[in-house]
């Protein structure tokens, strides 16, 4: 479903990325586990189209979108939760969601009410709260809002960079089972986590990015026993 062949990203006169290769096949969770700094966000944004690539190609459904501008990714089937979550704290929560929308809301205005129903029955905080300013959210909430305001573009592969940065695990559970849940639902999942074990544990493969290269691949439970794995990244 999702190529990334040999894809270099420079900042300036620093490489964030040094020729990462990776494939997501349909209907997989990948997770993505690495340092601060070694390259995750950088990946994420070269494949949604918010950072430019240097070299290397990654193709979509057969189709080559390096270079595509970020709406036009999305419009293809790309749904993006980025880093911070990034909502627009001075809109409320339903014109977050709608503004999720916004590559669909002429073509398809009334599908754009039913998926913004389907979030709601996902997570019915948002709808108790959906008047109210995305910015006085608790930091859960906002991660919620991120997740459904990403599915409003109803997206066929989501990349999600790290979804459980600062939760508590009560919320770190409930998007990790939203993430499965959504796999049920048929979407494709790249998934960015800190949190390596909770990530590994619901992943089918995974890639180690290490100063802007893979340094290691596998199934999640090959990687989740490997030695080196363990003690860099499990804290065991
Ligand atoms: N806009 C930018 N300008 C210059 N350097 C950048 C920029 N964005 C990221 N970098 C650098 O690129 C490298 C990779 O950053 P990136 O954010 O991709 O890492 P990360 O793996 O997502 O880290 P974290 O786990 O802390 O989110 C870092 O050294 C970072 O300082
Ligand atoms: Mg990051």
């Amino acid at each position: 479903m999702l190529s990334v062949n040999n894809v270099r990203v420079h900042y300036g006169m620093a490489e964030a990325l040094r020729g990462v290769s990776l494939e997501v096949a349909k209907g997989e969770i990948v997770a993505m586990i690495g340092r601060n700094g070694a390259g995750k966000t950088t990946l994420l944004k070269a494949i949604t189209g918010l950072v430019k690539l240097r070299e290397g190609d990654i193709i979509y459904q057969g189709e080559r979108i390096t270079g595509m501008q970020a709406h036009a990714i999305m419009r293809l089937g790309i749904g993006h939760v980025p880093q911070g979550r990034q909502v627009f704290g001075d809109q409320t929560v339903e014109d977050n969601l709608i503004l999720g929308a916004f590559t669909k809301i002429k073509q398809q205005p009334r599908q754009v009410r039913d998926w913004l129903e389907r979030e709601y029955t996902r997570f019915p905080r948002l709808k108790e709260r959906s008047k109210q300013l995305a910015g006085t959210l608790s930091g859960g909430e906002q991660q919620m809002l991120a997740l459904s305001r990403a599915l409003m573009s109803d997206p066929e592969m989501l990349v999600l960079d790290e979804p459980s940065m600062g939760l508590s695990p009560l919320f770190v559970k409930q998007i990790l089972d939203t993430v499965i849940q959504l796999r049920k639902e048929g979407k494709t999942i790249l998934l960015v986590e800190q949190l390596a074990a909770a990530a590994l544990s619901i992943s089918d493969r995974a890639y180690v990015l290490s100063s802007g290269q893979i340094e290691m691949s596998g199934t999640a439970s090959d990687l989740l026993h490997d030695e080196k794995v363990v003690r860099t990244y499990l804290g065991a």
